[in-house]
């Protein structure tokens, strides 16, 4: 008989919490206000879907909640860190150790092969073991057999494959996609996000996820619409297919 000894580890918080936000930037034709006062949750391990008009924020937003974008003002506070007063450097190892990043245009480096391109991130945060642990993620997404390749030569999917490895590779605790399928056929697309919440799902990742797709959008916990640079407050009383911004629904999709 063994004995077990139960383990008691604190809740984890990969909460994102931003009131308030602004971000309003200076061009050669003036200033542009692109966020207006965002107050939005998103609690530990939940799934979030943004959905709204193009040029609505989506993006912007994401990129505040990734720190790579600084609010001009209001509160952002993403597992615990205040943004706010962190400096470009300290945003940039809370990045590299705390968010995956996932984009419709997979940024990927095109001379290194689909392994390094896995590897090399987590060798730069200290992983000892890092061309392992980014040959067993790219073999978790269907990938063992390109290894060697370089982006040049893989599909858009395979690509996109490549990215998920690298994003989930440091097991984040915050997961960000930027349509994340935008670039992708319907089928391969909906590989994809199969992919993406599987692998979310193992890691214990809170998710935010742009989507144009109202189907997709419904595959999180919650959907939030942006609009004008604002969180419209109840997206739950308006139909996914006005909410979706999209002309028209394909029909066979959920209503
Ligand atoms: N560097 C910048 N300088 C000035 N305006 C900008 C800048 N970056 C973005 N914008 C403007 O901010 C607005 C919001 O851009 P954002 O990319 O966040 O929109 P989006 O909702 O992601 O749109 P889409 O669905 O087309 O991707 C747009 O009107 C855009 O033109
Ligand atoms: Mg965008």
């Amino acid at each position: 008989m063994t004995n077990r000894v139960t383990q008691v580890s604190p809740a984890p918080d990969y909460r994102v919490e931003m009131a308030a936000v602004e971000v309003t930037l200076s061009g050669v034709s003036g200033t542009v206000d692109i966020l207006r006062g965002v107050d939005l949750t998103v609690r530990t391990g939940e799934a979030v879907g943004i959905i709204g008009p193009s040029g609505s924020g989506k993006s912007t937003l994401l990129m505040v909640m990734a720190g790579l974008e600084q609010a001009t003002a209001g509160q952002v506070r993403v597992c615990g860190a205040d943004f706010t007063v962190m400096g470009e450097d300290a945003l940039a190892v809370f990045r590299r150790d705390h968010v995956g990043v996932v984009f419709q245009s997979f940024h990927l480096i095109p001379t290194m092969t689909a392994l390094e391109n896995v590897a090399v991130p987590l060798e730069l945060a200290g992983h000892r073991d890092s061309f392992d642990r980014a040959e067993a993620e790219l073999r978790s997404v269907g990938l063992g057999h390109r290894l060697h390749h370089y982006p040049p030569h893989l599909s858009g999917g395979e690509q996109q494959r490549v990215a998920l490895a690298r994003a989930f590779a440091p097991r984040p605790a915050l997961l960000l996609a930027d349509e994340p399928t935008g670039n992708l056929d319907g089928t391969t697309g909906t590989a994809i996000m199969d992919l993406l919440f599987d692998r979310r799902a193992a890691a214990g990742s809170t998710l935010v996820l742009i989507t144009h797709d109202p189907a997709l959008a419904a595959r999180c916990d919650r959907v939030v619409r942006v609009q004008d640079g604002r969180i419209v407050p109840d997206p739950a009383a308006v139909a996914p297919a006005v909410m979706s911004g999209v002309p028209s629904v394909p029909s066979g999709l959920p209503a």
